[in-house]
């Protein structure tokens, strides 16, 4: 008895150490270190149908004054070359509000660049993420990457991802421009969006 029980103390924490380095480490070791792609089923995610949601509400593009939205960042000097302003960049972060009134419940804001991109029409590339305020959209964001032919009554615009709630989003936004403003080029753009996610 006395003599077993220093024999036994080694091989217990052997085998701990050993339990330890394989529970522990085999698991991080297989995601992280080893495997690049595994193929996941629907499962994994709980089976959950993909759900239509519409969304409506307009987009406020400030240019100028003391609530200014858009800041122009780039452009070539060549830009100046075309009667269009063609070449030039701009950052935005455009309230989003639920009626035409920009004093009206801001729901989300519209953030990211657009760039004019056509030489022939006011045509815009436009890379943004939309961010939502309201209820369990709180935080989530939509993704677009469409082209705005401004003069066009009605502008398609494709969602091509989202984040929270709109995790694996697709679908379209419809944009309409509800109020130009000749002399400041401030508009007021009413957007449906229709996403699946
Ligand atoms: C700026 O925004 C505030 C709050 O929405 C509004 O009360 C004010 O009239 C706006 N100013 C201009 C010049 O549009
Ligand atoms: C663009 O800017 C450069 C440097 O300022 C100048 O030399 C060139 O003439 C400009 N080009 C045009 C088309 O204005
Ligand atoms: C949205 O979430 C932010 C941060 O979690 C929180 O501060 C804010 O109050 C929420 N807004 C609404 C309208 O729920
Ligand atoms: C496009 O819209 C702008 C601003 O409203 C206007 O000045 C221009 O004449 C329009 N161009 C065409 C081709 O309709
Ligand atoms: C544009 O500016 C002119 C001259 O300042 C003014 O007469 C006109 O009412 C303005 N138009 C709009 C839509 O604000």
């Amino acid at each position: 008895m006395a003599n077993s029980l220093p024999n036994i103390v080694p091989s217990i924490f052997i085998f701990s150490t050993i339990f330890f380095f394989f529970y522990f480490s085999t698991p991080s070791t297989a995601q992280n270190d080893t495997v690049f792609a595994t193929t996941l089923s629907p499962e994994n995610f709980g089976n959950r149908p993909l759900i239509l949601t519409h969304l409506h509400f307009y987009f406020h593009d400030i240019i100028d004054g003391p609530n200014q939205t858009t800041v122009r960042v780039a452009g070539a000097n060549l830009t100046s070359k075309f009667s269009l302003p063609f070449g030039d960049v701009a950052v935005i972060d455009d309230p989003l509000t639920l009626g035409p009134d920009l004093n009206s419940k801001i729901v989300g804001r519209a953030q990211g660049i657009y760039a004019s991109a056509s030489k022939s029409e006011l045509s815009l590339l436009m890379v943004l993420n939309y961010v939502f305020f309201e209820g369990k959209y709180n935080g989530s964001t939509l993704s677009i990457l469409g082209r705005n032919s401004v003069n066009s009554s009605v502008r398609e615009l494709p969602i091509v991802g989202g984040s929270g709630v709109f995790r694996f989003a697709r679908g379209y936004a419809l944009a309409k421009t509800y109020k130009f403003d000749t002399n400041s080029s401030d508009a007021i753009v009413e957007y449906n969006v229709y996403v699946y996610h």
